[in-house]
């Protein structure tokens, strides 16, 4: 065996129902999941839930239900998407789970026993009502809290903490000697500048149970538990040591053994962590330090994409400003929602969700579009020639040749919106074919007939290569296209997009719309 890619998402909070942007991630996730499979790697794509902490806690006594039954519902919820969005992920992890807890106990162990965790007491402002310690920054202009905050008082309690401050200068060297280990370059440089100019304290690990119950307890110290954002980093760490991968779990010996008969599959280190902009800090700083102090390797890529508002303003449930990614699946379609999603956005600005946008790609690009081609393609075939590939015509692979190459180095380089640009260029370039040529005017001249089988070749190869190169980005539409095609298999190995693989006397099958046009709704 080998080591395989190794992709993960942030694991979402469950103290509300998954929204716009939780979907995103996981889209593009699975994207570059997906992708990384049709070029013929080993992938392992992990998602999940984050369940401990006061958030969580909080949104479970609001309900008066147990957190533990509530988060169990929650989560059944954060998985039911992942079958919606036709995700591919290969596990999901949730924290609460024995297989995960057991691993940040560990770890723990190894950093206290190396002297890495320290007891200290710590004085500070602490709010009651928001059940949190409060400093300077949270002041009034003149000096005051907020009555947000509720009863503020100054009180003390003793903490553990991870000595990280002695690994600033360590981790400004790592991200400058590894300029992929954060992307996009700007987010890149907002860390650097972060840490050339911001003291780097050590970090508070613990919360007494009196105050917070909902959390893994510190195996050495049972009074408290685990601060919700080391235990959660921790999952992308856990899976893969839970396995048994030696690489994970090498570190770790003497403080934890992977289950009896774990399959020892091979993935540390992570190649690449999809999140979202508010949450570099704890995986370019914290996360490399944490790893970095155990003895763990690094992983390769922290990949930061952008936050989607809706209308121009931000998403927030209280207004009701949302996008439900459940409802719009249910209504259009994942494909629709996965296409709309990638194509709107790149990875790393912020984009903006209309209906308007939707529709009018869904009309435009994937109706008209895409599912135009295709059905004409095939209709045109079963019409003039029986369903029948005819003889060989290479009219269009010098065009089509290097939009593949290029689609091939986007998918690496996790340039998904630009991919699906040039992908579009082909269908754009391919409908345009079909105008010009006219094959059903040449359909009533025999003596075009050649002419004819050329045209008609050169359509359905390219609708071929559409489902290959479509595939990690809608992957059921690509699987539609391949069995209108009569295609064995499905469309998932991009080393078959190469010009020429329809075979001459393939019968294809029957076209059904792709993507039903639809009357426009509401106002
Ligand atoms: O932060 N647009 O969980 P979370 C795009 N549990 N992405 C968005 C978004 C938006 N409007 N809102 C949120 C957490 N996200 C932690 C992560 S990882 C060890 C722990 C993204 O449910 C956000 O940036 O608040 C994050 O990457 C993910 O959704 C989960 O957010
Ligand atoms: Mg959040």
């Amino acid at each position: 065996m080998s080591k395989r890619f190794y992709i993960t998402t942030a694991i979402d909070y469950v103290n509300g129902q998954p929204h716009l942007g939780h979907a995103y991630e996981k889209v593009i996730t699975d994207v570059i999941a997906r992708a990384r499979r049709s070029l013929g790697q080993e992938v392992f794509f992990l998602t999940g839930t984050d369940e401990h902490g006061q958030k969580v806690e909080r949104a479970a006594r609001a309900e008066g239900r147990e957190p533990q039954a509530y988060c169990d519902e929650l989560a059944a919820r954060f998985q039911a998407l992942t079958l919606k969005l036709n995700l591919s992920n290969d596990d999901f992890i949730r924290t609460t789970q024995p297989r995960h807890r057991a691993v940040v106990a560990a770890l723990l162990n190894k950093l206290h026993a190396q002297g890495d965790i320290y007891k200290a007491p710590y004085r500070g402002w602490y709010s009651w009502k928001e059940e949190t310690f409060l400093t300077d920054k949270d002041r009034e202009p003149d000096g005051t809290f907020a009555p947000q905050w509720g009863e503020v008082t100054e009180i003390e309690e003793e903490n553990w903490y991870f000595r990280m401050s002695r690994f600033q200068d360590w981790l400004i060297g790592h991200i400058e000697a590894n300029p992929g280990f954060v992307r996009p370059d700007y987010r890149r440089n907002e860390v650097l500048g972060f840490l050339r100019t911001q003291k780097l304290d050590d970090l508070c690990i613990s919360r007494p149970k009196a105050r917070l119950s909902w959390g893994i307890p510190i195996p050495f110290a049972p009074d408290y538990v685990n601060y919700v954002w080391f235990d959660a980093l921790t999952n992308y760490f856990s899976l893969p040591a839970s396995l048994g991968d030696p690489v994970a779990t090498a570190p770790l010996a003497g403080f934890y053994a992977a289950p009896e008969g774990a399959p020892g599959t091979e993935l540390w280190p992570a190649d690449v962590h999809v999140i979202g902009k508010d949450i570099v800090k704890f995986h370019a700083v914290y996360w490399p330090i944490m790893l970095q102090a155990a003895g763990v390797p690094l992983p390769r890529t922290v990949l930061v994409h952008g936050w989607w508002q809706k209308d121009g303003a931000k998403m927030s449930k209280t207004t009701g400003n949302v996008v439900d990614p459940i409802a719009v699946v249910d209504e259009w379609g994942a494909d629709a929602f996965r296409y709309y999603v990638v194509r709107e956005l790149a990875i790393g600005p912020d984009g903006n969700w209309t209906d308007a946008g939707f529709r009018a790609r869904y009309a435009a690009e994937l109706a008209n579009g895409l599912g135009n081609l295709v059905n004409r393609s095939l209709s045109m075939l079963r019409r003039y020639r029986g369903g029948i590939v005819p003889a060989r015509s290479d009219a269009l692979a010098a065009e089509v040749t290097p939009i593949i190459e290029s689609v091939r180095r986007d998918l690496l380089d996790f340039e998904l919106q630009s991919a699906l640009q040039r992908i579009w260029g082909l269908v754009n370039r391919a409908n345009q074919y079909v105008d010009h040529t006219a094959p059903f005017k040449l359909a009533k001249d025999p003596a075009q007939a050649a002419r004819l089988d050329e045209v008609l070749y050169n359509l359905v190869e390219t609708c071929r290569l559409l489902g290959l190169l479509l595939w990690p980005f809608i992957p059921g539409s690509a699987e539609k296209i391949f069995s209108q095609l009569a295609l064995p298999g499905a469309p998932n190995r991009l080393a078959d997009a190469a010009w020429g693989g329809m075979n001459p006397g393939h019968p294809v099958g029957e076209p059904q719309p792709l993507f039903p046009r639809r009357e426009a709704t509401g106002p």
